[in-house]
C-alpha cells in the first residue's frame, strides 16, 4: 500500500516538474510562420522563387521576422535592414555561428576535424586587399585571351557558361596555379554539378541534381587530394618557396607544414578550404558578369556612359600594357551599373547560420539549434529605400548610396565575404575587355529567367556580339 502511495507520489511530482518545463516552453514566444514539410521544409518554393518566398511571408507574417524551413532545419529570417544590422553584429561564435546546409558538410567536403564547418574558410588573409592587387594584371589578361578565344570568333554567344569558364579557370589559376585547359575544364564539370545541386532536395537517385551534386563532390575531393599531394611534393622538392610562388594553396601548405603534427585530416583541411574558395568565387562572379552584360544589352545609354568611361581607361595606356589597381579605381560609374544590377538580380541570396545560444529578437525567441538567416530580398525592392525600385538606376549609388544595410550584396560583419575585393577586380575587368571590344545586343530580349535560387538566363543568355569599328 505505502509503495503504491509513494509511486503516485512520485509520478505527480514528475508530472507538475514536467508541466511546469511544457508551460514555460510555450511562454517563449517563436516567429510566426510555418515550417513546411517533414525534411523538404519549404525549402522548394524558396529555391524556386526566392524573392517572391520573402516578400510573401514578410507580407503575411511579419516585416520583421518570421519561421520557415529551409535546406533541413527549423529557421528564422531576420528581415529589413535592422534584421540585417542585427545578425551582421551579433555574429560572434558564442551566439550565432556559420552554417553549411548539409548537402554541403555530408557529400562535397571532407570530415572535418574541428567542431564548426566554419572552419572550412576562417583564414582569409590571402584574399586581403594589398594581396589582390597583384592580381589585377592576371585578371586582366586571362579576361583578353577568354574574350579573344571564346568570344571574337563568334557573332553570338551564350554569356553565362561561358562567364563560369572564365571565372572558374581565374580562380585555379590565382588559388592553385592550376592553368592547364584540359585540367581545368575536367575540374569544373564537377563543381558546376555541385553547383546545380547545392539547395535540392536530398533525394540521392540516379538522374537527381542532388545526385548530381553527390557524384560531383566525390570527384572534386579526389582530384583536390591529389592536387595537393603534387604541390606537396613539388614543395618538398624545392624545399624553400620563392616569394611569387605563393599562391593560396602554397602559402596553406606551408602554414600546415610548419605543424609538427602534419597528418592527413589537415590535408582535408586544406582541401576543404580550396573547395569552399572554389565553391564561393566562380558561380556569383559568373552570375553577376551575366545580369550586368543582360543590363548593357538593354541599356543603350547606360552601355554608352559605360563604354565612355572604360574607352578613357583604355586610351591612357599603351599597347599591350595591362591593366593597374589604380585603372580599377577609376571604374566608379562601371561599378555602380555592377551594383545596380546585383540589387535587381541578386547573384547571392543571404546567409544562413545557426544559433548557438537561445537569442530574441523583435520579441520573439530563437530557440538554440535554430538555423537563422537575412535575405537581400527583405531590403532590395523595398520603394522605402530605393525608390521606383523596378528600374534599373545606377545613380542610386551615386554619393551616399541607399541607406545603411538596405544593400548589402556582400554580406556585413566579421562574416561579410572574403573575395569582395577580388570579385570588384575580376568583374570590372572583365567589363572592361568586353565593352572595351564589343557592343551587345539581347538574341531573344524575351529569354525568361529560372531561378536554382541563384538566378540562370535559361538559354544561357544569348548575346550578339558587334566589334567595336577601329
Ligand atoms: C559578386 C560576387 C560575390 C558575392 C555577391 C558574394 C556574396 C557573399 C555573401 C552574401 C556571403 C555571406 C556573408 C555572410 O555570411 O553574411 C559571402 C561569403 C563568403 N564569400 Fe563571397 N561573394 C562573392 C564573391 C566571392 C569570391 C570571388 C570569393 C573568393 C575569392 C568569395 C569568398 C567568400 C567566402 C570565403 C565567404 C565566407 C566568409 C566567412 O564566412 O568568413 N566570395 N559571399
Amino acid at each position: 500500500m505505502a509503495s503504491i502511495f509513494l509511486l503516485g507520489f512520485v509520478l505527480s511530482i514528475i508530472f507538475i516538474i514536467l508541466t511546469l518545463i511544457i508551460s514555460q516552453k510555450d511562454q517563449r514566444k517563436l516567429p510566426p510562420g510555418k515550417v513546411g514539410w517533414p525534411i523538404i521544409g519549404e525549402t522548394l518554393a524558396f529555391v524556386s522563387s526566392p524573392e517572391k518566398f520573402i516578400h510573401d511571408r514578410m507580407t503575411k507574417y511579419s516585416s520583421e521576422i518570421f519561421k520557415t524551413s529551409i535546406a533541413g532545419g527549423k529557421m528564422a529570417v531576420l528581415c529589413g535592414p535592422l534584421g540585417n544590422k542585427f545578425l551582421f553584429s551579433n555574429e560572434t561564435n558564442k551566439s550565432i555561428t556559420t552554417w553549411w546546409p548539409t548537402s554541403i558538410t555530408k557529400h562535397m567536403i571532407f570530415p572535418y576535424e574541428a567542431s564548426s564547418p566554419s572552419s572550412i574558410v576562417e583564414d582569409h588573409s590571402f584574399f586581403k586587399l594589398e594581396g589582390m592587387q597583384h592580381y589585377v594584371s592576371i585578371m586582366d589578361s586571362m579576361a583578353k585571351e577568354h574574350l579573344e578565344a571564346r568570344w571574337a570568333p563568334h557573332q553570338e554567344v551564350k554569356v553565362h557558361p561561358l562567364s563560369k569558364e572564365f571565372t572558374f579557370a581565374l580562380a585555379c589559376r590565382v588559388f592553385m596555379n592550376y592553368d592547364n585547359p584540359e585540367q581545368v575544364r575536367e575540374l569544373a564539370e564537377p563543381f558546376f554539378d555541385v553547383a546545380k545541386g547545392i539547395l535540392s532536395v536530398p533525394l540521392n537517385i540516379p538522374g537527381t541534381p542532388f545526385n548530381g551534386a553527390v557524384k560531383g563532390g566525390a570527384i572534386i575531393k579526389e582530384k583536390l587530394q591529389q592536387i595537393i599531394k603534387n604541390r606537396r611534393e613539388e614543395l618538398q622538392k624545392k624545399m624553400k618557396m620563392k616569394k611569387g610562388d605563393r599562391d593560396l594553396l602554397s602559402r596553406l601548405l606551408a602554414s600546415y607544414y610548419c605543424d609538427e603534427n602534419y597528418n592527413l585530416s589537415k590535408e582535408y583541411d586544406i582541401a576543404n578550404k580550396i573547395i569552399g574558395y572554389l565553391m564561393a568565387s566562380f558561380y556569383t562572379t559568373s552570375t553577376t558578369i551575366t545580369f550586368v552584360l543582360d543590363n548593357l544589352a538593354l541599356h543603350p545609354e547606360v552601355y554608352d556612359n559605360v563604354y565612355e568611361e572604360q574607352l578613357e581607361i583604355s586610351k591612357s595606356k599603351g599597347a599591350g600594357e595591362l591593366l593597374t589597381w589604380a585603372d580599377i579605381q577609376k571604374m566608379k560609374y562601371t561599378w555602380n551599373v555592377v551594383c545596380e544590377s546585383m540589387r535587381l538580380t541578386p547573384p547571392s541570396q543571404g546567409a544562413f547560420k545557426e544559433v548557438l545560444t537561445d537569442i530574441t529578437y523583435a520579441g520573439f525567441t530563437i530557440p538554440k539549434g535554430w538555423k537563422v538567416s537575412w535575405s537581400v530580398h527583405s531590403t532590395y525592392k523595398n520603394p522605402k529605400y530605393f525608390n521606383d525600385p523596378e528600374k534599373f538606376d545606377p545613380s542610386r549609388f551615386e554619393g551616399n548610396g541607399p541607406p545603411p544595410f538596405t544593400f548589402v550584396p556582400f554580406g556585413g560583419g566579421p562574416n561579410m565575404c572574403a573575395g569582395k575585393e577580388y570579385a570588384r577586380i575580376e568583374i570590372l575587368a572583365f567589363i572592361h575587355n568586353v565593352v572595351t571590344r564589343f557592343k551587345l545586343k539581347k538574341a531573344n530580349p524575351n529569354e525568361k529567367i529560372v531561378y536554382t535560387p541563384e538566378p540562370i538566363p535559361v538559354e544561357g543568355l544569348r548575346i550578339c556580339l558587334q566589334p567595336h569599328e577601329k
